[in-house]
């Protein structure tokens, strides 16, 4: 996985390929306009892997300014509207309300194995899979639960348009996972980031029902004891948490040092 290479590999490789289908598109003969528009959108298709938003930037900004230094000098500057195209392209894909949240990493076809014995749902239950990118997740889950019901949820319209497309059998709505209506769900999955862990976590207590499932893939949310947690030889691990959730106790120590510093501000929920 690109996320994994050490930096700056990822970004000399979404520098590289910008650069060759720049040159490939220019030996089959298109505009320079075409050409340059192909080879940001490129390195803008590359920039979604990187691990975090200052990498994406970087390795979707490294053609243009190259490009830039190299080549708008002498007499480019007609194209310079180009530039709007693949950044409007890259705020489709992950609009700024997205930021706090994940990027586009889809689920893995096998990690979710084993989840339907592990949390057996009613017949026709619902699932959502909040934030659904792709639908990779949709047709993992899909294959553990054929006979219930999946919606997806999903910020950006390109990636809903082909979540939809591509999961014909689920209802993909747009909209913000956060301000979506959880309490119809048997289970909610997320694969989003570690952060973003604590606020899935109160949300689906407020809004689930209990018996109702929160799924997160790779990520656990701290603080919580997970029911289950599947996890095969060298695939992430599933965090299974279901309603209601139980707080993780504290070691003695910790709970002494946090029952001193919290008894004149008011007791807050424990962490581990
Ligand atoms: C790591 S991807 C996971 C995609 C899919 N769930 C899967 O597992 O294959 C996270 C997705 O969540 C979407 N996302 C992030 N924040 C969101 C929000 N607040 N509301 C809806 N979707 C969001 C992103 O656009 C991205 O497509």
């Amino acid at each position: 996985m690109i996320q994994r290479w050490p930096w700056p590999l990822p970004a000399l490789l979404a520098w590289a390929a910008a650069w060759g289908s720049f040159h490939a598109a220019r030996a089959v003969g298109l505009s320079p306009t075409a050409a340059l528009v192909l080879a940001a959108t490129t390195g803008v298709v590359f920039s979604l892997l990187g691990s975090s938003l200052p990498r994406k930037l970087i390795m979707a900004l490294g053609f243009p300014l190259s490009w830039a230094l190299l080549l708008g000098a002498s007499g480019g500057a007609a194209l310079a509207w180009a530039w709007l195209l693949p950044l409007g392209l890259f705020l489709a894909l992950y609009p700024p309300g997205s930021w706090k949240d994940a990027p586009l990493f889809p689920t893995p076809p096998d990690v979710l194995n084993g989840l339907r014995q592990a949390a057996p749902l009613p017949l026709a239950g619902r699932v959502l899979d909040a934030g659904c990118g792709l639908g990779d997740g949709l047709m993992a889950l899909e294959r553990e639960y054929p006979d219930v019901h999946l919606v997806g949820i999903e910020r950006s319209l390109p990636l809903r348009l082909l979540c939809a497309l591509r999961c014909r059998w689920a209802r993909v709505e747009g909209g913000d996972m956060w301000a979506a209506d959880w309490s119809p769900y048997d289970m909610v999955y997320l694969f989003q980031r570690p952060e973003s862990m604590a606020r899935a976590m109160e949300k689906a207590a407020r809004d689930l029902r209990p018996g109702a499932w929160l799924v997160s893939l790779e990520f656990e949310a701290v603080g919580w004891v997970a029911n289950v947690c599947l996890q095969d030889d060298d695939e992430r691990p599933v965090w299974l948490y279901q309603v209601p959730f139980q707080a993780a106790e504290l070691p003695l120590v910790d709970a002494a040092s946090q029952l001193a510093s919290t008894s004149s501000a008011g007791a807050g929920r424990p962490n581990r």
